[in-house]
């Protein structure tokens, strides 16, 4: 796993805009895998302005997202499909047709579940799949004691992720309790990860998930065993990890051969 450390929140979301952007322009139907939550917002902000700015063109990119709400209509303000295009898609010309939210109101979500995996296969698989953490080690809602070869599916939320949602709610009362989230397995078949964190409530977490043992307790952790993961981390979440100074070593000293490809 390559791991960035920066010193501020603006500062990983460059460079993950950075990195999506390299990779949109040597390939322009790129397929991206995208997350919702606070984690993104700065990278969501940063796609719009190089958009603005510099004329990248999301046409022919297609997405598909990792989440959403059980029950929740599109139109719902705190569904994730109002999340994504408040904050990037309406800002961007991205065609609706190549926009993949999960539905949370499928009639047969079970079944809406497997076409969703099948959507992935069709638009040929994910390129690049921005991921947040969750406090407890998610990736996704895959929460812990989720399988590691787990697809996409129904899965129910934990207290503390509710907690830690209602605070886009009026009360933790009104969070869903279900969820249609991308499983790991499916999260792990992406070619690249993208992961995300910020904030000293983040560092438990990506100590647990990057250095700690491979464990269904902690589904992040799965990224180990991809061979192209990412993690992006401001100073404040990676301050539990123990070989932090290494990491920074690493990445200041990379040769030419081994800096990334685009894609
Ligand atoms: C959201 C998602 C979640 C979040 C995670 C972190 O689509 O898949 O796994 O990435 O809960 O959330 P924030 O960024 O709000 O701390």
């Amino acid at each position: 796993m390559e791991v960035i450390i920066k010193e501020t929140y603006e500062a990983i979301s460059q460079e993950a805009a950075t990195i999506i952007r390299e990779a949109i322009l040597a390939k322009p139907t790129l397929v991206l895998g995208l997350a919702t939550g606070a984690t993104p917002l700065g990278l969501y902000g940063e796609l719009i302005r190089i958009h603005r700015q510099e004329g990248l063109d999301f046409s022919r990119v297609t997405t598909f997202n990792l989440d959403e709400y059980l029950g929740l209509p599109a139109d719902h303000p705190q569904s994730y499909h109002y999340f994504m295009q408040e904050n990037l898609f309406r800002h961007i010309n991205i065609s609706p047709e190549n926009v993949h939210t999960p539905q949370g109101t499928a009639p047969d979500p079970v079944a809406y579940c497997d076409r969703y995996e099948e959507e992935i296969q069709r638009a040929g698989g994910i390129d690049i799949q921005v991921l947040g953490v969750g406090s407890n080690g998610h990736i996704g809602f895959n929460e812990p004691g989720s399988s590691l070869g787990s697809r996409t599916r129904i899965k129910t939320l934990t207290r503390e992720t509710i907690e830690h949602n209602a605070r886009f709610f009026s009360s933790a009362d009104q969070v869903p309790r279900f969820a249609i989230t991308m499983g790991v397995a499916t999260i792990l078949e992406s070619r690249r990860c993208l992961v995300l964190a910020s904030g000293r409530e983040k560092a438990r977490a990506v100590a647990a998930f990057i250095e700690g043992p491979i464990t269904s307790s902690v589904t992040a952790s799965a990224l180990q065993l991809h061979p192209r993961v990412t993690a992006l981390l401001d100073e404040a979440a990676a301050s539990r990890l123990k070989l932090r100074e290494y990491y920074r070593w690493v990445y200041e000293n990379k040769s030419a051969a081994q800096r990334w490809r685009a894609t």
